[in-house]
């Protein structure tokens, strides 16, 4: 699925999002900028696609740092865009529910609308605390279930009536847009994640929703 709408994901997201998807990505990057800017650390962009978040870390950090997804037409999208301005982040084919890492040798992990899509979210998290080392943090930026009742009644028409349809015309890849509201339907809620992040050895959480709720950040800091 992520394949077949690689070639116009940025479009779709930038137009569908009304390119607040830009500022979201900035926020994570400001938010885990104390891990970033340490000397030396080790980031990886888990489930990268075209590589959005990857630029803005590397841009943020001075640096090239890892990007990582499955799905090698995405990653061939970050390719190109990482070309395209200069940068010199690596990329790497890589399952987030297996990887082909250390334990305790990253320090921080990022993750923005991939986390949604693992098939099981407590394996995923052992994981990534799995490789995370003493001190370090995973961000996971997520759609999540507005809290405001109204709001989310509006949201939902959206994402369920004009999104697939959008998108679809965009990708040609309808089942693509249908997926992504059924998928945030079954996500948890941000409260219930943050609780599976301390469950998962996370000792220190911290999230917020962005922009109504649409979407939100979680922090978690592993202690060192
Ligand atoms: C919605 S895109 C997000 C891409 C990018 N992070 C962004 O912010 O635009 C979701 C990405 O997650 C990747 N993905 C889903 N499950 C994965 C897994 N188990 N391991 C690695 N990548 C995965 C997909 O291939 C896809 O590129």
């Amino acid at each position: 699925m992520f394949g077949r709408v690689a070639h116009r994901y940025d479009l779709a997201n930038h137009l569908l999002s009304a390119n607040i998807d830009k500022h979201w990505r900035a926020h994570t990057v400001r938010k885990v900028r104390d891990v970033l800017l340490r000397p030396g650390a080790r980031v990886m962009d888990l489930a990268c696609g075209t590589g959005d978040l990857l630029v803005a870390l590397e841009r943020e950090a001075g640096r090239s740092l890892t990007g990582s997804d499955f799905c090698h037409p995405m990653l061939q999208g970050a390719r190109a865009k990482l070309q395209r301005f200069a940068l010199r982040s690596s990329l790497l084919e890589a399952d987030a529910l297996c990887l082909p890492v250390r334990d305790a040798s990253l320090d921080l992990i990022t993750m923005a609308f991939g986390f949604r899509n693992l098939a099981n979210y407590r394996a995923g998290l052992v994981e990534l605390r799995r490789v995370l080392r003493p001190g370090g943090a995973l961000a996971i930026l997520e759609f999540t279930q507005p809290p405001n009742k109204a709001f989310a009644a509006l949201y939902n028409w959206y994402s369920r009536k004009v999104l697939p349809v959008i998108g679809g015309m965009i990708s040609g890849a309808p089942e693509a847009y249908t997926y992504l509201p059924e998928s945030v339907r079954k996500f948890p809620e941000a409260s219930v994640l943050a609780e599976m992040l301390r469950e998962s050895g996370f000792a220190k959480v911290e999230w917020e929703y962005l922009t109504f709720g649409i979407v939100a950040l979680h922090v978690g800091r592993v202690s060192g």
